[in-house]
């Protein structure tokens, strides 16, 4: 595996390569939802690169920039075991520079949900993916969809801005009790851990409704507002279909159900496709 550190040394690395390149960006702090990754770009590609930056313009003030996991050497080891060609770990100086142009989130589907609750997180995390999608220039850039409205968003930059590229969504993966795997699991002590569990709990409880037949969106966010009592706070509860329009009725097959809530002060997100 070549480690690149700076836009020099990815450049360098990165060369003329021909082959289809397969891009999975990240925040560092790898887990199994990140090998998933990994393993689907080897699978569809014949070079794979990830890119680790704790990106600082999609961390609002008060949130968790200074202490967001950062394991640089286990990072390392986790990208070599699983057979990832180029690691592309630059520092904030190479990736921006003073009075930058800006991307913005669209003012519609941005400024919803985690839009609403986070207002400026998408257009920081906008722009780097703009950077790296251009710097790293990919066949193909994978992407999961536990961050769903981040990767609807990142779906119509590329499309809106004719990037050549294709978005390949990724299934979400969870522990053996159903938490979705985030870095920002490891702020859970073993109580919030199993309080955590009410964010699963509460889309299966709705997915379990569906197929007994209630398809009024109102219900079904009653009923899983029921099932996370307990939490410290709900952010919200929200169906929307796949191009996050809201909707009264459920739709198969266009359906989207997710869910915010803060445990304890970990805020933890999660969402099921219908
Ligand atoms: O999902 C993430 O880890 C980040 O938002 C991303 C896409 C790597 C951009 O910083």
């Amino acid at each position: 595996m070549i480690i690149t550190r700076n836009i020099e040394e990815f450049n360098q690395a990165r060369g003329n390569l021909s082959n289809s390149i397969g891009f999975v960006p990240t925040m560092g702090a790898l887990h199994e939802g990140h090998i998933s990754l990994i393993k689907q770009a080897q699978e569809d590609n014949d070079i794979v690169i990830v890119s680790i930056f704790i990106n600082p313009t999609q961390f609002l003030e008060g949130e968790d920039l200074e202490t967001y996991p950062r394991r640089e050497q286990g990072d390392i080891e986790i990208c070599k075991r699983a057979g990832v060609d180029i690691l592309f770990m630059p520092n904030i100086s190479d990736m921006y520079s003073s009075d930058e142009l800006k991307i913005l989130a669209p003012l519609k589907a941005g400024y919803i949900l985690e839009g609403e609750s986070r207002a400026g997180h998408f257009d920081g995390m906008l722009q780097i993916v703009m950077k790296l999608l251009n710097l790293v220039n990919p066949t193909k850039a994978y992407f999961g969809k536990k961050d769903a409205q981040q990767l609807s968003l990142i779906k119509k930059m590329v499309k809106d801005y004719f990037i050549r590229v294709e978005i390949v969504a990724c299934n979400i993966i969870r522990d053996n009790q159903g938490l979705a795997l985030s870095s920002r699991n490891i702020y859970l002590n073993p109580s919030q851990k199993i309080t955590a569990l009410k964010l699963s709990n509460s889309l299966n409880v709705a997915v379990k409704s569906i197929w007994q037949g209630e398809l009024e969106v109102d219900k079904i966010k009653d009923i899983m507002v029921n099932v996370l009592d307990g939490v410290t706070k709900i952010e919200y509860v929200e169906i929307v279909d796949y191009e996050f329009r809201a909707i009264d009725k459920i739709k198969i097959n266009n359906t989207i159900i997710l869910v915010a809530c803060f445990v304890g002060d970990t805020r933890l997100i999660d969402n099921i496709w219908i």
